[in-house]
């Protein structure tokens, strides 16, 4: 009988021991649940793309918002669909818009609730770029001053954390600077640092109504190729003033989430996307996976590359099932 020299099995034994022996944990603190708020009243619009998920009015926000956070959420990040859209995205610029009258309604009934603003300009433009046009292309510097003033009147109605999606360069150095010359030295940015033009974006962008109209996303989000780039990226955003860094999608870049944990240290996030999200929840209603055994193990494998924070559809699912333990 051949004899094996060490035995991997001794401490797989029980839960026990495994349980001892676990080197990564989840908790419900790691999670930040993404909201989408609509104008209206009593609304509450199923997104069929994003199972549980739907386009809520601010009443309804409210009532979500303090029902996650009586379940152990206590972070969210808020996307807002306008009434109407422009060329440069007004609506997210204005202290009575859509995010703007939601961070005040969440702040009073929630007070606790951490709330985090998308700053970006797609879900408010009519061409639904992330910032306004020169020709066919988005206008860098020009989508900077517009960014500079969403994160004020963001800030002015309760935000406590920024975090700027739009990949324009420079823009992480302008919302510092837009908020230190305000008087919000302490709101920190959560910079999508590494945001890959990705096809994993597909429900989102139903969700939040900010598919472009014409033309894609490669002149200034990344092409998935690349993960020295992303490294670049991230170092010029802890340049300008980031105080956590996103890599987004989560699952098919893990990568590079362990690649910028090992790089800077930083407190790291990954956003698990609305594709990654449908992916597990279409199998999983055709019973070609288990639901909530594959929901963790994704979760896990996200922290486990080194992600801190996981953005995540699951967050409200998955802190159940924490909770429960
Ligand atoms: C841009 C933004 C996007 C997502 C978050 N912020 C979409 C895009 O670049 O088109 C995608 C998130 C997801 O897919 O869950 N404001």
């Amino acid at each position: 009988m051949i004899k094996p020299f060490y035995r991997m099995r001794r401490l797989r034994k029980n839960p026990q021991i495994r349980n001892m022996v676990r080197e990564t944990l989840l908790s419900p603190n790691d999670f930040i649940l993404p909201f989408f708020v609509v104008e209206g009243d009593g609304i509450d619009k199923p997104i069929s793309s994003m199972p549980g998920h739907s386009q809520l009015s601010i009443d309804n926000l409210v009532k979500a918002a303090r029902e996650a956070y009586e379940a152990g959420i206590q972070s969210i990040i808020l996307f807002g669909i306008p009434g109407s859209k422009d060329a440069i995205g007004s609506d997210s610029m204005d202290k009575d818009g859509i995010i703007c009258r939601s961070l005040r309604a969440l702040k009073e009934a929630v007070p606790e609730l951490y709330l985090i603003t998308d700053v970006c300009l797609c879900e408010y433009t009519d061409h639904g770029h992330c910032g306004p046009l020169q020709g066919h292309d988005v206008d860098n510097d020009a989508t900077l001053a517009l960014l500079q003033k969403q994160v004020i009147v963001q800030a002015e109605s309760g935000a406590d954390m920024v975090a700027p999606s739009g990949m324009m360069d420079g823009m992480v150095g302008a919302i510092r600077e837009a908020l230190d010359e305000s008087g919000f030295e302490d709101i920190p940015i959560m910079s999508y640092a590494a945001k890959f033009a990705s096809g994993f974006y597909g429900p989102f962008r139903d969700a939040a109504e900010s598919a472009p109209q014409f033309g894609d996303r490669n002149t200034y989000q990344m092409d998935p190729a690349n993960g020295n780039e992303a490294l670049r990226e991230a170092a010029l955003d802890v340049e300008e003033g980031a105080d956590i860094i996103m890599v987004k999608p989560a699952m098919p870049y893990l990568d590079i989430i362990r690649r910028v944990k090992e790089d800077f240290a930083m407190p790291t996030a990954a956003y698990q996307v609305s594709g990654e999200f449908a992916m597990i929840k279409a199998a999983a209603a055709n019973d070609w996976i288990d639901h909530d055994r594959v929901m963790m193990e994704s979760l896990l494998s996200i922290k486990r590359a080194g992600a801190d924070l996981i953005l995540t559809y699951f967050a409200r699912e998955a802190a159940a099932i924490l909770n429960a333990k």
